[in-house]
């Protein structure tokens, strides 16, 4: 921790109120308690049925993770829309059908006493044809930029107007399932943020041509979540801090998104950022001495986010691997809560551990092709290739805590890659989750 950071905030504190530890509860504006300052970040199980619902495997899951000493626990992303869905296995809630299986996902975490929210996305452009036999949809009919991505179709003025209904839809029935809260998926190239950039949105209606317009989507489907729901519902969104593409979303555009989102009541900020085309959520590519940087990625931007942010409280997430930098993060202020992806697939108890302090550091492999950059350079950037095999390879591992066996940290990159390609057919390794 930076001393001098440190000492003026308790200089310039009025009541030098003791800094706050990753121990401590944290209150939501909607009147909901996160139990400590450690959440486990939403992480795409794959664990559903081919029709959307829930399975025994993921209650395994997330019994594993009900242990698991968190203050928060995100799932991973669920679908609003079935024919529109990131990969095979997702979780998709259009209306009450898998209500039984949902209810049973989330009493069985209840005991736990951490509050459990359900992350809510539509993957538009990002969605796998192959997976909900739909011709993937965007705000334009501009393809991601990287190989074998399909062409969206743009989506017209009625059907943007009935995603947003479907997200309000889904978020009643995660309430009604007894969820806590519901997240938005607003980071990562998906759908909130196809509208979001400048890049993938082209449109010069009402939903696009400046950045008001552009952020009128997400805005929508916050107010819309939060009418359906109960006051005390929590509603957050992960959104990015910028898709770190030229022309694309700004960090400035970000922070009146933040603004923007405030005004609706909105309950958490988890800030991460990049999508597929530029990976950068899943950490620089440490192949270039010039982006090797701090051990959290997003955590200047946080900082920067503070002011429009109000007393909404703020998370980030990406690269936290010691508990040296989350606490002192925590306790500088820079953010209110940190998050956990890849470390709660690899020790799904972390959250405990951290809190409790016998673990101060997580180890996890990297996961590397780690040959080939000629051939692969070819069809698209071994940063890229490693980031899809490293996701991989996380998503082994909670297939392995799903079955009822402990994760592999010595699994090898090829075992994943066959198992990836099985899973996901050839583009496996043409990113498209997160
Ligand atoms: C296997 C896997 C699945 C993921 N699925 C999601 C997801 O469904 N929604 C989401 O917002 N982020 C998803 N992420 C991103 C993580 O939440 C997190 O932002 C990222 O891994 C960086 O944090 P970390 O360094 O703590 O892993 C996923 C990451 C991994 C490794």
């Amino acid at each position: 921790m930076h001393r001098t950071s440190l000492l003026n905030r308790v200089q310039q504190s009025p009541y030098c109120q003791p800094m706050p530890d990753l121990g401590d509860a944290l209150a939501l504006p909607c009147g909901r308690t996160l139990t400590n300052r450690l959440m486990k970040s939403a992480l795409s199980e794959g664990l559903g049925t081919s029709t959307g619902a829930p399975t025994a495997r993921l209650g395994r899951l997330y019994d594993a993770w009900a242990g698991g000493g968190y203050g928060l626990v995100v799932t991973g992303n669920v679908m609003v829309d079935p024919r529109h869905r990131g990969e095979p296995g997702n979780v998709a809630v259009e209306d009450e059908r898998h209500l039984e299986g949902l209810t049973r996902w989330a009493k069985g975490f209840a005991d736990s006493g951490t509050p459990l929210w359900m992350q809510v996305n539509h993957p538009g452009r990002q969605s796998n044809p192959l997976v909900g036999r739909h011709r993937p949809v965007a705000p334009s009919a501009v393809g991601a930029n990287v190989p074998v991505a399909a062409r969206p179709r743009e989506l017209t003025d009625r059907e943007i107007h009935e995603i947003v209904e479907r997200f309000a839809v889904t978020a009643a029935v995660a309430e009604a399932a007894g969820f806590d809260g519901v997240q938005v998926h607003g980071a990562h190239g998906y759908l909130v943020t196809q509208f979001l950039s400048p890049l993938s949105n082209r449109r010069t209606d009402a939903w696009g041509g400046d950045p008001e317009r552009r952020r009128r989507f997400v805005v929508e489907v916050v107010r819309a979540i939060r009418e359906r729901v109960a006051p005390g519902f929590a509603v957050g969104i992960k959104l990015n801090s910028a898709d770190f593409q030229r022309g694309g979303f700004s960090e400035e555009e970000s922070r009146d998104v933040v603004a923007a989102l405030v005004a609706e009541g909105i309950d958490l900020v988890e800030i991460s950022g990049g999508t597929y085309e530029a990976p950068v959520m899943f950490g620089p590519d440490t192949r270039r001495a010039s982006t090797r940087e701090r051990e959290a990625y997003f955590l200047e931007y946080a900082a920067s986010v503070r002011a429009q942010a109000g007393a909404v409280p703020l998370a980030v997430t990406g690269g936290f691997r010691t508990r040296t930098a989350m606490a002192a993060a925590v306790a500088d202020g820079e953010c209110d809560v940190v998050g956990l992806g890849r470390p709660a697939s690899a020790y799904p108890h972390v959250g405990r551990e951290l809190v409790d302090g016998s673990r101060e550091r997580i180890e996890l492999p990297v996961v590397r092709v780690g040959a080939g950059r000629g051939l692969v350079g070819r069809v698209t950037t071994l940063h890229t290739v490693d980031s899809a095999l490293d996701l991989s390879w996380h998503t082994d591992q909670l297939h392995r805590i799903g079955a009822g066996r402990a994760p592999d940290l010595d699994r090898p990159w090829w075992r994943t890659a066959v198992r990836a390609t099985l899973r996901n057919g050839p583009g496996a390794f043409v990113p498209k989750r997160g």
